[in-house]
C-alpha cells in the first residue's frame, strides 16, 4: 500500500530520527567504554560499566527495532519496495545483522553490570569485557547504512527488474 506524500514525509521523519538516534546511542556507549579504558578512578570505571546496561535496554535495543520497523514501512509503503533495489536490500540485511549481534551482546552487558554493581568486586576481572569491538564495528556498519541511504546507489535486483518491465507493459493513459 503506497503512502500519501504527507504520510510518507512524516514516516520518513520518524525513520531518520530513530535510525540516526541509534547511531547517537552507540556513540554514547563508546564514550562509556572509553571511560573504562582511560580512567584510573574506580568510581568512574564502576559507574561507566553500570550505565552500559540502561543505555542498552532503554536506548540501543528499542532504537534498533524502531529503525527496522520504520525502515520496513518506508520500503513497503513507497515505490522503493523491499527487494527491488540493492541499496534497500543491503540496508535490510545490515540492520537485521546489527540488531541480532546487539541482542546477543546484551547478555555480556548485563553480566558486566552485575559485577560492577558489587562494591567489593574486582574490576580487573572485567578487562576485555565491555571492549571496543562490538560497539566499534556496530558504529561502522551503521555509518555504511547512512551512506547507502543518502547516496542510494543504482542497481536493480532481478526481481526489481521484472517488476519494472511489468509496469512498462501497462499502457500509460
Ligand atoms: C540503522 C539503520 C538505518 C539508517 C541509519 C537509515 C537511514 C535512512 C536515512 C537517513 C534516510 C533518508 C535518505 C533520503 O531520503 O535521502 C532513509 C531512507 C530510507 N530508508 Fe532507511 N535507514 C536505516 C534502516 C532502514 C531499513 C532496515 C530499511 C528497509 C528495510 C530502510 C529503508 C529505507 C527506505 C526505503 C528509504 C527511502 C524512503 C523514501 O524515499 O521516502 N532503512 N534511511
Amino acid at each position: 500500500m503506497m503512502m500519501s506524500p504527507n504520510l510518507r514525509k512524516f514516516a520518513l521523519t520518524l525513520h531518520i530520527i530513530v535510525s540516526v538516534g541509534w547511531i547517537g546511542a552507540v556513540i554514547a556507549y563508546l564514550a562509556l567504554v572509553a571511560a573504562t579504558m582511560t580512567s584510573n578512578e574506580e568510581q568512574m570505571v564502576r559507574s561507566a560499566y553500570l550505565a552500559m546496561e540502561p543505555i542498552t535496554w532503554f536506548a540501543l535495543v528499542p532504537l534498533a527495532f524502531a529503525s527496522l520497523v520504520t525502515g520496513l514501512v518506508m520500503s513497503l509503503g513507497t515505490p522503493w519496495g523491499l527487494f527491488r533495489h540493492y541499496w534497500v536490500l543491503a540496508k535490510l540485511l545490515l540492520t537485521v545483522i546489527a540488531t541480532l549481534v546487539l541482542l546477543s551482546y546484551t547478555k555480556t552487558v548485563s553480566f558486566i553490570a552485575n559485577i560492577a554493581a558489587n562494591p567489593s568486586s574486582d574490576l580487573s576481572r572485567l578487562m576485555g569485557g565491555g571492549g571496543l569491538l562490538h560497539p566499534g564495528i556496530g558504529l561502522l556498519v551503521l555509518l555504511v547504512i547512512v551512506i547507502l541511504s543518502v547516496y542510494k546507489p543504482q542497481g536493480l535486483t532481478r526481481y526489481g527488474w521484472h517488476k519494472q518491465q511489468e509496469k512498462r507493459k501497462v499502457p500509460q493513459p
